[in-house]
């Protein structure tokens, strides 16, 4: 089966990002309140001479939450160690990197939500009183030591909020929060990069690929690398509207920025499961993807864009979904059909 469109234009490409992310506040479009929360988070911090709090940012893949976490860190003008959740396995992983640490440095912890819960534990008195308790030795010989750690910032990042414990979510001081992107910050993204690769790009051009990349600033820059592929074999190099509206259209990337998993979630919920409700699991066995990739990465967008509601009883397909799709809505007398 060929791989999904938004999966894979989800996908991080390292040297992609190495080029296009960008390092400061001030080349960092959108999110606007939360910028300015931690804008203003950092130069207090800075001038009273302490380390950041704890930071926990919070949303859907691909809308920058890696970014921000290097621009704090150099704002503060810290080192930043990055990990992540599945990647530390025993406590004495985590003691590792805590070990290492230097005053005022930044731990980046991705994908904090899939932390073990015993080694989460640790976490609680070295975020709180910067102090580690660990075992050293063995059997009888068994004794608990702390250790002073520097003081740090733990800066966790994670797609699923509502899977982190309620210890370990209250020892962030600061918890923000980002959202899909509006098409006119996509669009001074894509007008960015375009000049960062060195991409001729009409500005209506640039908001075609905006309005189609799923408010995902991940999706933004890979689409335009996707366009100018098109635009360099097709045309003459230049991104204009017709020639991102037919390369999008070739990617089958339709006006909404739906892609061909979308509709096939949106089509089994309301073919196979009469519109819903119906839970993740049996879709996503339905649409032969993991439970969770539905979760963080198609169904927050189709919710915001009002293709599908979430309901304590399951997914449900709203009307827009059926009109989407070309099929009659409940209700009208053809519904009985389906
Ligand atoms: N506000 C922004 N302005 C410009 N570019 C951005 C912005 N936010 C993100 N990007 C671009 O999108 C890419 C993805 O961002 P980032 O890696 O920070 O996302 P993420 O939230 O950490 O995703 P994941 O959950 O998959 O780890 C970056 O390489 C960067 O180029
Ligand atoms: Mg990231």
């Amino acid at each position: 089966m060929p791989e999904p469109q938004v999966a894979s234009l989800n996908k991080p490409d390292a040297a992609l990002e190495m080029t296009l992310r960008p390092s400061l506040f001030s080349d960092f479009t959108g999110q606007a309140r939360v910028k300015e929360r931690l804008e203003i988070a950092v130069t207090a911090a800075s001038r009273r001479g302490e380390a950041l709090d704890h930071i926990l940012l919070n949303g859907p893949p691909g809308l920058g939450k890696t970014t921000i976490a290097n621009i704090l860190a150099k704002a503060m003008n810290a080192n930043l160690k990055a990990t992540s959740g599945p990647t530390i396995e025993k406590a004495s992983d985590l003691a590792g990197l805590l070990t290492n640490l230097e005053e005022g440095d930044v731990l980046f912890i991705d994908e904090i939500h899939r932390l073990q819960k015993t080694i989460e534990e640790y976490l609680y008195p070295a975020m709180e009183d910067f102090k580690l308790d660990i075992i050293i030795d063995q059997g009888p010989n068994a004794r608990s030591v702390r250790l002073n750690l520097p003081r740090f910032t733990l800066i966790g990042a994670t797609t699923r909020s509502g899977l982190l414990s309620a210890p370990l979510l209250t020892r962030f001081g600061i918890r923000e929060r980002l959202d899909y992107y509006s098409a006119p910050d996509l669009q001074k993204i894509v007008l960015r990069s375009a000049q960062l690769l060195g991409v001729q790009i009409e500005a209506d051009g640039a908001r075609e690929i905006a309005r189609r990349s799923r408010g995902t600033p991940r999706i933004t820059n890979n689409l335009l690398r996707r366009v100018r592929d098109y635009a360099e074999v097709r045309g003459d190099g230049k991104i204009t509207v017709p020639v991102a509206d037919r390369a999008l259209a070739m990617l089958e990337i339709d006006e909404n920025g739906l892609d061909e998993m979308d509709k096939r979630i949106l089509e089994a919920i309301i073919v196979k499961f009469g519109g819903g409700p119906v839970g993740v699991n049996s879709l996503a066995v339905a649409v032969g993807e993991e439970p969770d990739t539905i979760e963080e990465v198609y169904e927050p967008y189709l919710i915001m864009e009002g293709f599908m509601n979430r309901t304590p009883q399951g997914r449900v397909a709203t009307e827009l979904s059926y009109r989407k799709l070309n099929l009659p809505p409940p209700g009208g007398n053809q519904s009985r059909l389906l």
